[in-house]
């Protein structure tokens, strides 16, 4: 089959590089640099090797491309482009809107459109069909499913092949072809009855984790206020072997998933009249935690920061991996050049970032680790500076939350 895949980030070259194996994939995508680099065969996502992405393309099986009319003649279309946020914190529906753009000016006969990108309940229903069907006044009857994507990058037990991928199509005939499409790559394939299921257990997974993070990150408050180790206190109730999960607290949350994607929940819920009130209240604590840290840091520092040298150590969202979008570090950075200390970071897995480089592992009055890359040495983070703040529970021997 031909697969067209638009977007070519995180989700849609992970699922490139397996339909490869078994398909001829297209991966479009509007980013000239990105399409370039891919064509060369060099991957710029953690978890793709590049190896695999040039071997697809030297025999002939991916193509990356920013030119829409190479999507002609496909049997399946998938969606995988961003879904963040406007500045008034509402879906940002541009991406996916541009998408179906694409997709009624090229495909020329019917086809299966598949939605990876995370979305509200009825975003294939009632945005992505009727936006294909109006733009291309309704000149093919496609089928549309969702398939909402589970990727962790930088994970290495779990990936798209041993992931149960949840699917749902907007007819009997739809669920059958999207099926058949993810079982040439995925080994558990999970149907549920409705496009809007799909959508929605995608959308209460993220929420999960994001409340629960935000129940670990005020507990840690309350612990640091008994004058408890609230690591010692949830690695006790972990001994339960059952009713409990573990989370452990951080700087906040970043990256795509966690402190985005319950929002939409949260739209959905305003327009149905019914309230969300964990989701407001955890999307508030995790986001205060980066001021939280500075404050805990200021207060053990003579309360004053005026002055003081200060190294960020890891600056992605979370541990290896490049990824820096919505990361707490750039909360805490500010908020510490607000207080008038000189701040530097140090992170070679991100390398560069905002007009700055990673700086050495060393010379500070203070350090401050919001992410721990496993290629970090915990003993070099301790050496670094006289006083270091560890808010991942990785640097033995450091203050923690
Ligand atoms: N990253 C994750 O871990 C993850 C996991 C599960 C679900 N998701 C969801 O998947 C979707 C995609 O996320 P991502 O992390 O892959 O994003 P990304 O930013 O890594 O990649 C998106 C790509 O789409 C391209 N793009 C943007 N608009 C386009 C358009 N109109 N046409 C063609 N290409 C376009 C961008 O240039 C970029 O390369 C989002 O809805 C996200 O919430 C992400």
């Amino acid at each position: 089959m031909k697969v067209s895949i638009i977007g070519q980030g995180y989700v849609g070259l992970t699922i490139s590089a397996f339909a490869a194996a078994e398909h001829e994939v297209v991966g479009f995508d509007n980013s000239q640099k990105v399409v370039d680099q891919l064509n060369k065969g060099i991957s710029h996502i953690e978890g793709v090797e590049s190896e695999v992405i040039a071997k697809w393309a030297k025999a002939g099986r991916y193509k990356a491309t920013t030119n829409g009319a190479d999507i002609k003649g496909s049997d399946i279309v998938v969606i995988a482009v961003p879904t963040p946020l406007t500045k008034d914190r509402q879906p940002d529906m541009s991406f996916i809107e541009a998408a179906c753009k694409t997709i009624a000016e090229n495909i020329d006969r019917p086809v299966l459109v598949i939605n990876e990108s995370t979305s509200f309940p009825g975003t294939v229903r009632t945005v992505i069909k009727p936006m294909i069907e109006k733009l291309s006044a309704n000149k093919f009857d496609h089928m549309y499913a969702i398939s909402p994507e589970r990727v962790d990058p930088g994970r290495g037990d779990y990936n798209q092949k041993n992931t149960p991928r949840l699917y749902a199509g907007l007819t009997p005939a739809a669920s059958a072809k999207t099926r058949e499409f993810y079982a040439s790559f995925c080994d558990q394939l999970v149907e549920v009855s409705s496009p809007e299921v799909a959508e929605s257990a995608k959308l209460f997974e993220n929420t999960f984790r994001q409340v629960n993070i935000a129940l670990v990150n005020e507990f840690a408050q309350i612990a640091h206020k008994l004058g408890i180790s609230v690591n010692e206190v949830l690695d006790a109730a972990n001994t339960k072997p059952y009713g409990f999960m573990k989370f452990t607290p951080s700087a906040g949350v970043g990256g795509h998933c966690i402190p985005v994607d319950p929002t939409y929940l949260a739209h959905v819920a305003t327009q149905l009249g019914t309230p969300s009130t964990f989701i407001e209240r955890a999307n508030e604590v995790n986001l205060e935690m980066p001021l939280y840290i500075v404050d805990r840091v200021e207060a053990d520092n003579g309360g004053s920061l005026k002055g003081k040298s200060v190294l960020v150590v890891g600056v992605a969202y979370k541990p290896n991996v490049a990824d820096v979008r919505e990361t707490p570090a750039e909360i805490v950075i500010e908020e510490l050049r607000r207080r008038g200390a000189v701040v530097a970071w140090h992170d070679d897995v991100v390398g560069s970032w905002q007009g700055e480089n990673s700086s050495p592992l060393t010379g500070a009055d203070i350090s401050i680790v919001v992410t721990m890359h496993s290629v970090v040495k915990a003993a070099d983070v301790l050496a670094s500076a006289p006083y270091v703040f560890d808010t991942t529970g990785k640097v033995k021997g450091a203050k923690t939350l």
